[in-house]
């Protein structure tokens, strides 16, 4: 299966091709995008070779990649950020069937206002209904307190700290690195009651 276009209220999810490249250049050169990811911003050559690794990694399972979320709500479409579900791949995680990494990373302009959880709650029903996987997963640095509390509204658990081993070591680093989950049986989240 193709990896699928998708859509929210406010967002159209495009997968990632190489027509994209300007754009995954355009977020990457900025320092705090990738505050808690790399140690600095990529260089237009290091965002290149990002999106040929992101594209290869497209190809492994049916389906997973890498998306570009454009907002359809204002008048003109706007690049908003990317959004991910990739076969587990990092230093710190095992390929298994049915499991997958969720992730995100939107412009500056567009933080706060929702976005990130929009997208990605459209990821998670995508991964589960459509792609009948069994489990979603995140990890990202325990200081990384915008994406922590991104995964805790998207009704993700946290599971585990640990430590990873960085050749450039990104500030905050040394705090460790946590992971959280979604399994199929969980979703869709049950709402809080609304008091
Ligand atoms: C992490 C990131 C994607 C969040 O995007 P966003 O669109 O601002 O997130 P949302 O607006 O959907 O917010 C989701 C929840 O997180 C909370 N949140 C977002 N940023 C926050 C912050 N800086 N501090 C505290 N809470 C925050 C929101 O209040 C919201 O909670 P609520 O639903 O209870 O109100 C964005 O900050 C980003 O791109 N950061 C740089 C890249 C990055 O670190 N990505 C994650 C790598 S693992």
């Amino acid at each position: 299966m193709p990896q699928a276009t998708l859509h929210t209220d406010r967002l159209e999810l495009v997968p990632l091709s190489d027509e994209h490249i300007d754009l995954e250049v355009e977020i990457d050169a900025d320092p705090l995008v990738l505050r808690y990811l790399a140690p600095r911003a990529r260089t237009r050559d290091e965002a290149v070779a990002a999106h040929a690794e992101r594209m290869k990694r497209g190809t492994r399972v049916d389906g997973l990649g890498l998306w570009v979320g454009f907002t359809v709500c204002g008048p003109q479409r706007e690049f908003a950020g990317l959004w991910m579900l990739q076969p587990p791949h990092g230093p710190s995680q095992t390929f298994t069937p049915g499991e997958a990494d969720l992730g995100f990373r939107l412009q500056r302009r567009w933080w706060r206002q929702r976005y990130a959880s929009e997208g990605a709650r459209e990821l998670l029903r995508h991964g589960f209904d459509d792609l009948k996987l069994t489990r979603i997963f995140a990890q990202t640095m325990a200081v990384n307190r915008p994406s922590r509390a991104t995964l805790e509204t998207l009704g993700m658990h946290y599971v585990r700290s640990f430590h990873e081993d960085y050749d450039e070591p990104v500030p905050g680093s040394e705090h460790g690195e946590v992971e959280y989950e979604i399994r199929r049986t969980d979703w869709p989240p049950r709402q809080t009651a609304l008091l």
